[in-house]
């Protein structure tokens, strides 16, 4: 299976930078010809637009959320089936910043994760420690409980799937002094979470990795059997960096 690339744009762009940026990376032949499958998650605004920019490209998109459940009174919320229809395929869900700073709980997040999949959207899930839990030696127990939390009782169908994004609170380039995790580390940490969700789902799914990738590091990650891929933030809004990670 191809690795997985996710571009995750954030709220860093402009309306019309993000529309730029979704022409620029249409147009690039070193995406086109990527041995990786590429999915780009730009803002809500952005999205629908930049589905139709790539209509003809084999790059795929993501949303950087998604409601809790289809339709209904929750203002401000986009449903998962709207995502769908202006083609997302692919929907990130509980990123450590909305779990900071929007309070977002393992429960909302569940609930997330089986709205995504009841429209056929794949959740791509964040879990990772914060900073007190790796110095505590407690990277495994935390994984383990969230996990638990998230995955229990979720019945994948043949055709449902699911990722896991390993994004360390701590490693990603937004927190003091971040920095990403030793590729080797990663690979042992990722080996454990796949272990632990086909427990769980009684299905083996993909774990990728986010935290502080770039050009310099990304390689190192990629050639580990365990990760599947990459969740990047910052070096994914300049093209020339998304091409090299590719
Ligand atoms: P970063 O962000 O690559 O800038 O560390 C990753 C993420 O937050 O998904």
């Amino acid at each position: 299976m191809k690795k997985l690339l996710v571009a995750n744009w954030k709220m860093n762009l402009s309306y019309r930078a993000g529309l730029a940026l979704a022409q620029k990376y249409s147009l690039s032949r070193r995406l086109k010809r990527s041995a990786c499958e590429v999915v780009i998650c730009p803002d809500y605004l952005v999205l629908p637009e930049t589905s139709r920019i790539f209509k003809r490209s084999s790059l795929k998109i993501g949303a950087q959320d998604c409601a809790a459940s289809t339709r209904g009174a929750h203002t401000g919320e986009v449903s998962p089936s709207d995502l769908r229809a202006v083609g997302a395929r692919y929907a990130i869900i509980g990123h450590s910043e909305r779990r900071e700073h929007l309070h977002e709980n393992s429960a909302i997040i569940a609930a997330k994760i089986r709205a995504a999949l009841s429209e056929r959207l794949i959740p791509i899930i964040c879990i990772g420690e914060k900073l007190i839990e790796r110095e505590n030696g407690e990277t495994r127990k935390y994984l383990n409980w969230e996990l638990r939390r998230l995955l229990s009782g979720l019945k994948l169908s043949r055709t449902e799937d699911l990722i896991i994004a390993y994004e360390p609170v701590w490693a990603i380039s937004t927190a003091p002094q971040a920095k990403a995790v030793s590729a080797v580390e990663a690979e042992s940490v990722h080996a454990h979470i796949k272990n632990q969700a086909a427990r769980l789902l009684r299905k083996n799914i993909r774990v990728i990795y986010g935290g502080s990738v770039n050009t310099l590091n990304a390689a190192g990650f990629l050639a580990q059997p365990s990760i599947d891929g990459l969740l990047v933030g910052a070096a994914s809004l300049k093209l020339a960096d998304l091409e090299a990670m590719c």
